[in-house]
C-alpha cells in the first residue's frame, strides 16, 4: 500500500478538502467581509499544524482497543473555551482534574485510559437560536471565540475572522503548556501529589481516592523492583485533543497532506467530532469528515434512527476500520431506555466497527425558573449507569465516556456529594455555555463508573 498519494480502497472518491462547500452547511457565521475572512484564513493555512499525523494515528490503535474493551476512553473538558481562561491556572487544573479521574478509573477497570480532553480548539459553538434578545434588543447569538465575543453589545457579537488567527493562537499556547508540563514528569505516576487540587483537605472523597493513588503506587514500585529499573512508561502518559469540528472553513485551513502518509488529516486537533444539530447524511459536517483520516466521533441525539445510523457508519467508515469511528450518545436520561437499544441492535447487525461513548451531559440540560442552564447530578449518573446496562443487555460494550467538566470549584450542575442546590448556583457559575461538572463531582462520577463497571462484571 503507497504510504503517499491516494490510497487504492480507502480514499473516497469525490472528496476534496473543500467538497463541503458544495453541501448545506448548517451552524455557521455570517461574515460580513468576504476579503478579511479568505486573508484570516490564508493566514491560518501558512500556520503550523497543532497535532501531528502519528499522533493521529496512534490514538486511532487506541480508539480501537478501548472498542475491543482493552481500553476505557475518557474524555472531558469545558462545553467552550474562551481566550480569557487560556492560562496557565486553567488548563493546569483541568488536566489535574482529568488525570485524577484516569487514576480512579485505572485502578478500578484494571483497564489503560485513553486520556482525550475537550481543549487546544473547542471554541465553536453550535447554537439553537440564531439570535439572542435582551430588554428588548436582538443581537447574533453567542457562536464561541473562534466567531464572536459573548458580551452582549452588537460589536461583540459580529462575527469576526480575526478570531480565527487568534483560536490558532490559544489553541497552540495550550497544547504547548499540556505538552510541556506531560514532558516534565506531571503525570508521572509516582508524584500523584503534583495533581492534588485544594478540594482534598475537605472533599468527603478524599480518603477513598488516597487510598487509591496509594495502592497504584504500590503496584508501580513493585513492577519496578521486578524490572530492576525504573519503568519508563509510567513517568509519562498520553494526552490527546478533540473538539466540535464546526466551524468548516477553519477545519479545511488545517486540513493537511503530510510526507510518507496517504490521505488527509486534520491537523487541528487529534479527534474531531460532529455535533448533533450537524450531524445530517447529506450537509456539509459528513462530506467534511467522511475524507481525513483522523479518527472521529459523531454525536448522536435521541432522533436518530437505526437506518441513518447504519448509513451514517457506511459513509464515514465504508473500510470497516476499527478505531475510525465513535458514536457519542446523548440521549437522556429519561429517553436512553427507549432510544439507544434499537441503535445497538442495529449496528451490532451490520457488523460495523464503533467505539461507543456515552455522553450523559447533553441530553440532561434543563433550565430553572430562574433561567439559569444546569444539570442534575443525579440524572447524568441514572443516564451513565442506564448505558452499561443497555449496552450489556444488547451485547455491545460501553467503552468510553463524554463529559463536560472544569477543574475550577464552579457550582454549575446540581447535586453531587456536597448537594448543591439551586441557590449555590449563583455563587461560582462561570460557564458562557452548558453547566459543567466541578472538579468534586467529576471525580464522584469517575467512581461512579467504576462501581457500575464492577457490578456489571459480576452479573455478566
Ligand atoms: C457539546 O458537546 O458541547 C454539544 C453542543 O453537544 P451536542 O452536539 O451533543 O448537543
Ligand atoms: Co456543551
Amino acid at each position: 500500500m503507497p504510504a503517499t498519494g491516494p490510497h487504492p480502497v480507502l480514499e473516497h472518491p469525490g472528496w476534496s478538502p473543500d467538497s463541503w462547500q458544495a453541501r448545506r452547511a448548517t451552524q455557521q457565521p455570517v461574515y460580513a467581509n468576504a476579503s478579511a475572512l479568505a486573508s484570516a484564513l490564508a493566514e491560518v493555512r501558512q500556520l503550523p499544524p497543532l497535532v501531528t499525523s502519528w499522533e493521529v494515528l496512534a490514538l486511532k490503535r487506541q480508539l480501537a482497543e478501548a472498542a475491543a474493551g482493552r481500553r476505557f476512553l475518557l474524555q472531558g473538558g469545558d462545553c467552550a473555551e474562551s481566550f480569557a481562561d487560556c492560562d496557565s491556572g486553567t488548563i493546569s487544573n483541568r488536566l489535574k482534574v482529568l488525570l485524577q479521574m484516569s487514576v480512579v478509573l485505572i485502578h478500578g477497570l484494571k483497564l489503560p485510559v485513553v486520556r482525550v480532553g475537550r481543549f487546544a480548539g473547542q471554541y465553536a459553538k453550535p447554537r439553537s437560536a440564531e439570535t439572542e434578545t435582551r430588554d428588548g434588543v436582538t443581537l447574533p447569538s453567542y457562536r464561541g471565540d473562534i466567531i464572536n465575543g459573548p458580551g452582549f453589545s452588537a460589536a461583540e457579537r459580529e462575527a469576526d475572522p480575526r478570531r480565527l488567527v487568534r483560536a490558532h493562537a490559544c489553541s497552540a499556547m495550550t497544547m504547548n503548556f499540556v505538552r510541556a508540563l506531560i514532558d516534565g514528569g506531571f503525570a508521572d505516576l509516582h508524584h500523584p501529589e503534583y495533581w492534588e487540587l485544594g478540594w482534598l483537605e475537605h472533599s468527603p472523597r478524599a480518603r477513598e481516592y488516597r487510598e487509591m493513588v496509594a495502592s497504584i503506587g504500590e503496584a508501580v514500585r513493585f513492577m519496578e523492583t521486578l524490572a530492576g529499573e525504573p519503568i519508563g512508561s509510567f513517568s509519562r502518559v498520553d494526552f490527546y485533543t478533540s473538539h466540535e469540528a464546526l466551524l468548516l472553513h477553519y477545519e479545511q485551513a488545517l486540513t493537511r497532506q503530510v510526507p510518507r502518509q496517504w490521505g488527509w488529516f486534520n491537523l487541528s486537533t487529534h479527534y474531531p467530532w460532529i455535533g448533533m444539530r450537524t450531524a445530517d447524511l447529506d450537509g456539509a459536517h459528513v462530506e467534511y469528515f467522511r475524507g481525513i483520516r483522523n479518527p472521529i466521533g459523531i454525536k448522536i441525539g435521541p432522533s436518530v434512527t437505526p437506518d441513518q445510523l447504519v448509513e451514517l457508519a457506511r459513509v464515514l467508515n465504508p473500510a470497516n476500520e476499527p478505531g475510525r469511528l465513535t458514536f457519542i450518545h446523548r440521549m437522556g436520561a429519561a429517553k436512553i431506555a427507549d432510544r439507544l437499544p434499537p441503535l445497538l441492535h442495529a449496528i451490532r447487525r451490520e457488523g460495523a466497527e464503533v467505539l461507543w461513548c456515552c455522553d450523559p451531559m447533553h441530553g440532561n440540560t434543563e433550565s430553572l425558573e430562574n433561567g439559569i442552564k444546569t444539570r442534575r447530578f443525579d440524572n447524568i449518573a441514572a443516564e451513565l449507569e442506564q448505558a452499561f446496562d443497555l449496552h450489556a443487555a444488547a451485547g455491545t460494550r460501553l467503552g468510553g465516556v463524554h463529559l463536560e467538566l472544569t477543574g475550577e470549584d464552579v457550582t454549575e450542575c446540581l447535586g453531587g456529594a456536597r448537594a448543591l442546590a439551586a441557590d449555590d448556583l449563583q455563587r461560582a457559575y462561570r460557564s458562557t455555555v452548558d453547566p459543567r461538572l466541578n472538579y468534586e463531582q467529576s471525580l464522584e462520577l469517575a467512581m461512579l463508573i467504576v462501581r457500575k463497571a464492577r457490578e456489571r462484571a459480576r452479573t455478566d
